[in-house]
């Protein structure tokens, strides 16, 4: 068996990468020459197949418009090997970026007065697409149990939340990020009968699927939805799991052929749908890379065990919130919040927020005072100020110098 080597370090500096563009690590940590550990996406090169395939359309030399005549069936089939989920052809459209698609179906399949249910704390563009489309929402918290460090769906929460608003239009997240929770068969099952019950149509994101931990498995919503006859689409997309999300793709899985229809007939009216080059890297990745996907999934999983291990051996007063999913996770960092404000408070300047709009007291703070560049938990809705998110797709090498650079700067605090 042929291994795959996720330990060398790529250096992506001037490749073009948001991740390592030092005005945007500047603005979510103050600190532009912190080492990033925040966008979601990964240090890693991308499948042998994927870029062999990506080598072989551009050395042809003319990118022209392109005709694929087996975008669906690659995804079922990949659906089939990963997720043993079989689909009809007809249930299944390939639409552009995971957010396009789900911007669309949002506006397909609401009306200006149907609520957005958001499981909190969210990945912020839900809110922004909930507001930018101007429809009403409202929050789903989830539960978080401070002895364990763990989060699970509030299901009689949820059962309220759709009691006081019918007809309203849920839009999940599955694994869930940032918590990264996977959901068991029963909460799926009960979210799909209370869908049902009143009236909710589903969209759920499961953009993070394909990367669940050996140890654990996903269900696709689609199979819960179907048992308990709610409607729902499915979404799933090859960008987090293979490392290619600049080239947006997803696969749509709709409940309802019908809905099917419609989200294509929308992508028609607006002359969407994917381009050459991300068909060519999803079919290649779904064709030949499930391999590289499964020992990447058993390395990250060594890395989450790992930092949850490292935080606690060493007393530093932070906690993991180990995802059973994907390469990014929070950090309860409760303990040391108080210390935090403190220092911020004596030196102001190093935590000025008018040149990090998008980042928090945390992420300031391990900006300049570990050198590293977090996600605050702030970005994902208001409550989660004592979380940072680390993103950890990367060598052990390098999370390794984070950790150590995390326990000097909370020692020094
Ligand atoms: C849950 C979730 N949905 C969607 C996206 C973005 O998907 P796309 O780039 O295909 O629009 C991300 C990226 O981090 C994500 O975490």
């Amino acid at each position: 068996m042929h291994s795959f080597d996720f330990s060398t370090i790529v250096d992506r500096t001037d490749s073009l990468s948001v991740k390592y563009a030092p005005d945007a690590i500047r603005s979510i940590c103050n600190n532009a020459q912190a080492m990033p550990f925040w966008v979601a996406d990964m240090d890693f090169s991308v499948p042998p197949s994927v870029s062999q395939a990506l080598a072989g359309q551009v050395s042809h030399g003319v990118l022209g418009y392109p005709y694929f005549t087996n975008l669906r069936q690659n995804f079922c089939y990949w659906s089939a090997k990963r997720h043993a989920w079989d689909i009809s052809l007809n249930r299944i459209a390939i639409g552009p970026g995971m957010l396009t698609s789900l911007a669309l179906m949002v506006e397909l399949f609401s009306s200006p007065d149907t609520t957005i249910i958001i499981p909190m704390p969210a990945y912020k563009p839900f809110v922004k697409m909930a507001q930018a489309l101007k429809r009403p929402w409202t929050e789903w918290p989830l539960e978080y149990d401070e002895i364990s460090h763990r989060f699970s769906f509030d299901l009689e929460k949820l059962e309220s939340l759709l009691k006081a608003n019918p007809s309203s239009l849920l839009l999940f997240c599955s694994p869930h990020n940032p918590t990264g929770h996977v959901s068991s068969d029963y909460e799926l099952d009960t979210i799909a009968s209370l869908a049902k019950k009143y009236n909710t149509m589903v969209l759920s994101d499961e953009i993070h699927a394909d990367l669940t931990y050996p140890s654990t498995v996903h269900i696709p919503f689609d199979v819960a939805a179907r048992r308990q006859g709610c409607r729902a689409v499915t979404c799933m997309a090859p960008s987090k799991s293979f490392n290619i999300s600049g080239e947006h793709y997803c696969g749509v899985v709709c409940t309802d052929a019908e809905d099917c229809k419609a989200f294509i007939d929308r992508m028609q009216t607006l002359f969407l749908g994917p381009s050459l080059l991300s068909s060519v890297t999803a079919s290649a990745a779904y064709a030949e890379g499930y391999e590289w996907l499964m020992q990447l999934t058993e390395y990250l999983e060594h890395n989450a065990l790992h930092i949850a291990s490292f935080l606690r051996d060493n007393h530093t007063g932070l906690h993991a919130v180990v995802p059973s999913a994907s390469f990014i996770g929070l950090i309860d960092c409760t303990e040391i919040f108080e210390r935090v404000r403190k220092d911020a408070s004596r030196f102001p300047r190093l935590y000025d927020p008018a040149t990090s709009r998008e980042g928090g007291l945390l992420s300031r703070f391990f900006g300049q005072r570990a050198g590293i560049a977090l996600n605050d938990g702030s970005w994902f809705g208001s409550g989660y100020d004592h979380f940072v998110r680390f993103n950890f797709g990367t060598s052990r090498q390098k999370i390794d110098q984070a950790l150590e650079n995390i326990s000097k700067a909370i020692s020094m605090l």
